[in-house]
Order: structure tokens, then C-alpha cells, then sequence
């Protein structure tokens, strides 16, 4: 298909890479427990403990400085090598909700990170906090998120059946200092999700 992007000579085209991680995702969702390690390529299992959301600036995320309204893009599970690091199937949006939304408490009901990888044709979607939008949108074919649920309420990926209308989610933990962890996911589909493929909500 065109739209599935050109094939490098020699080499995964970055396409290829995600329809190829898409279907070993399908496969693993039956599962009942998916360590991520066997689902990512060179798996890093140390990712498997409780982790700090490190902010793109380097810092770790902090519930008390984090804006409300807001999202960064952070990396899970982060490995140190810059270009496994950079595979989108480690991009998560850490989202702390609009003030409406709840997102002035200062508890994890107030923040989500969700898989930056839409639902639809796995291109990357990201938080937009503008008034009249404060959704997840997706720029290649207009999927909508819905930041409090992480599922699809507009869009081709809105008329997916569940699990694949909702984006897998890490669980977030907030230590008595305000900072933020990342609990170590079951990245099966009846709990954090699986990537690319989805969450039962
Ligand atoms: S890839 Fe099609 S809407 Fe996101």
C-alpha cells in the first residue's frame, strides 16, 4: 500500500519496522503477561522496575512544577543508546489534564501517559492544549483522543473495535515530594495495553 511509506534498499523502511512490531503486539496481547523486554527488539529488562519521567529537558517530572495543561513526549523504556531511544514505540505523551479536567490536583488522577503510536496507521499523535482542542490529535488521517481516557473519540481510530480504539497507558506513581514514577507495565491488553494495537478501557 502507498500510504505505507517507500522500502529502503537493503534495510526496514521505519514502516516496516512498525507494521513488523505491530503484528508481534497483536500476537502478544493474548497472552496474559507480556514482559516488554520480549516484545521490544534488543530488550533492556532492567526497564522492568519503577522508573522517573524524565522530561525532554532532562529533569525528572515533579506533579508541583509540571504544567497544568500540558504535554511533553517522554521515553519508555529509555536504554541509554540514543538510537534505540529514538524508536517511536518507546514515545509516550505525558499529559497532566486541563484544569476542568482535573488536572489541578496534585495526584495521579491529574497526569496520563499514553503510547504516542495512533491507533489507526501508527503515525505519531501528540496533546494539543489550545482552547477548543485539548485532545490528542493524530496528523495523518485526524483521529482524536480524548486526554482523560486515552480512547478515540473521532476518526478512523474511533471506529476501531476495542481493544484498538484506546491507546495502551503506563501507570504513574507520585512519591511525597511531588516527583513522578513510571510502575513497571503489563503490556497486555486487558491491563497497561499493547502498543500500536490497544487497551480495553
Ligand atoms: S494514523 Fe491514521 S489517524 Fe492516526
Amino acid at each position: 500500500m502507498s500510504e505505507l511509506g517507500t522500502k529502503k534498499s537493503g534495510g526496514l523502511s521505519r514502516r516496516d519496522f512498525l507494521k513488523l512490531m505491530g503484528a508481534a503486539g497483536t500476537g502478544l496481547a493474548f497472552a496474559p503477561f507480556v514482559p516488554f523486554g520480549n516484545f521490544m527488539p534488543n530488550p533492556n529488562q532492567a526497564s522492568l522496575e519503577k522508573v522517573p519521567v524524565i522530561l525532554p529537558d532532562g529533569t525528572q517530572a515533579n506533579i508541583n512544577t509540571y504544567p497544568i495543561n500540558h504535554g511533553e513526549v517522554i521515553t519508555y523504556p529509555s536504554t541509554g543508546d540514543t538510537a534505540l531511544d529514538a524508536e517511536a514505540f518507546r514515545k509516550w505523551q505525558f499529559i497532566r489534564l486541563p484544569e476542568e479536567l482535573g488536572g489541578g490536583k496534585k495526584d495521579t488522577t491529574a497526569i496520563r501517559a499514553y503510547s504516542m503510536i495512533c491507533l489507526h496507521l501508527w503515525c505519531l499523535w501528540k496533546y494539543w492544549p489550545d482552547e477548543g482542542r485539548k485532545r490528542g490529535e493524530c496528523p495523518c488521517h485526524g483521529s482524536m483522543y480524548d486526554p482523560v481516557t486515552g480512547t478515540a473519540f473521532l476518526g478512523p481510530a474511533s471506529v476501531q473495535a476495542a481493544p484498538s480504539n484506546t491507546l495502551a497507558q503506563l501507570t504513574l506513581e507520585i512519591d511525597s515530594d511531588g516527583f513522578v514514577f513510571i510502575l513497571p507495565p503489563k503490556f497486555n491488553a486487558n491491563e497497561n495495553g499493547v502498543i500500536g494495537y490497544g487497551r480495553f478501557a
